[in-house]
């Protein structure tokens, strides 16, 4: 574990962009903002590179690391696209959306970001700091969230400066991020398969293709030692309380999470009270899931709970990360 590092915050712009790509060709560890959540950048070459990565999250060596290019070429020297993937790359790329495709002989992932299997995770995100890094990088740049292993995504730097300060080189702060949580997983290997919902919908995903996405495995997920896509495990995205679904009322001493304008029974006893969005907007909701589970966390509750949530639209990201977060640890 590389730690006692002194990490270096610097505003976003075309130093601090030149200070990421540097930092990254010398083996150096760089979080900085995408739009759906902060992302800690390693080489995707560099072995060595990527296990201190995997060292200062804390993150078992079995999840692999999607790696971000800055256009769809340089993506195809790393992965195979048939039509379907190609569809989709063209259609919403740079964006929230990853797709796991299987790699190009002579693709310059490292083995170890890859977790030694034949397929890749690809994403072209749109942030405008992160494409200034990965043009002045030049190379592919694997990027998990950057945040403490099986804890909250960070939708701020000072997000990832309480979970690695001391662990990484270099944070470039790009302010809140828009979508608040990670891309959308498509598995581009047989019929096109939603491996993780995300910052892109479903609903949106399956217009492009005129089909419907193939649903993983009903057992896949379930099992923390065969995750279809491997980082999916059980417990993920955890604050420290525990997390109730679907509250009716607030008990004494528990925080709301609240959604949309109805009040519950119990709020005046509440310990901390955030709504993700009065007006039931579901962009808004995502947007600030993150960044409000952390701040409710920080006052101690006895738990944090949480009213329902629609599935539909970012609804069934939202509810996907929230039903991680409150399995019991
Ligand atoms: O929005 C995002 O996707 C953010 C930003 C930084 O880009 N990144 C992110 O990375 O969420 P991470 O490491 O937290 O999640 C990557 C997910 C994991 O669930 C991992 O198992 C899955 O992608 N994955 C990576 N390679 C895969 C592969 N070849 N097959 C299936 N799943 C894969
Ligand atoms: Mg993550």
């Amino acid at each position: 574990m590389k730690t006692g590092l002194e990490t270096l915050i610097l505003p976003a712009g075309d130093a601090a962009a030149r200070a990421a790509a540097r930092t990254l060709a010398a083996g150096g560890l760089v979080a900085f903002a995408t739009e759906t959540v902060y992302g800690l950048g390693a080489d995707a070459a560099n072995a060595t590179a990527i296990a201190h990565l995997y060292a200062a999250k804390g993150r078992p060596a079995f999840n692999p690391l999607i790696a971000h290019v800055a256009d769809i070429t340089a993506a195809q020297a790393i992965g195979r696209f048939d039509a379907r993937a190609l569809k989709l790359a063209e259609a919403f790329w740079p964006g929230p959306l990853t797709l796991v495709v299987p790699k190009t002989d002579g693709c310059p992932v490292a083995d170890l970001a890859t977790a030694g299997l034949d397929t890749v995770a690809i994403r072209i995100p749109a942030h405008p700091v992160a494409q200034a890094i990965l043009r002045a990088f030049g190379g592919a740049v694997v990027a998990p969230s950057a945040n403490i292993s099986g804890h909250v995504s960070p939708t701020l730097a000072a997000h990832v400066e309480s979970d690695l300060s001391g662990r990484i080189d270099l944070i470039v702060d790009g302010g809140p991020v828009a979508v608040g949580v990670e891309s959308t997983i498509v598995g581009c290997l047989n019929a096109p398969m939603l491996l993780r919902p995300g910052g892109l919908s479903r609903e949106r995903i399956e217009a492009v293709l005129g089909a419907a996405l193939a649903r993983p495995p009903a057992e896949a997920g379930s099992d923390d030692s065969q995750p279809l896509a491997p980082g999916m495990l059980a417990s993920h995205y955890a604050p420290r309380a525990n997390v109730r679904l679907n509250a009716r009322e607030v008990a004494p001493g528990e925080a709301l999470l609240a959604f949309g304008p109805s009040r519950l029974p119990g709020l005046d006893a509440a310990a901390a009270v955030m709504n993700l969005s009065p007006t039931a907007d579901l962009d808004e909701a995502a947007a600030n899931l993150f960044g409000y589970l952390r701040a409710l966390d920080a006052k101690g509750p006895r738990a944090i709970a949480v009213m329902t949530i629609p599935e539909d639209d970012l609804g069934e990201a939202i509810n996907d990360r929230l039903r991680r977060a409150a399995v019991a640890r």
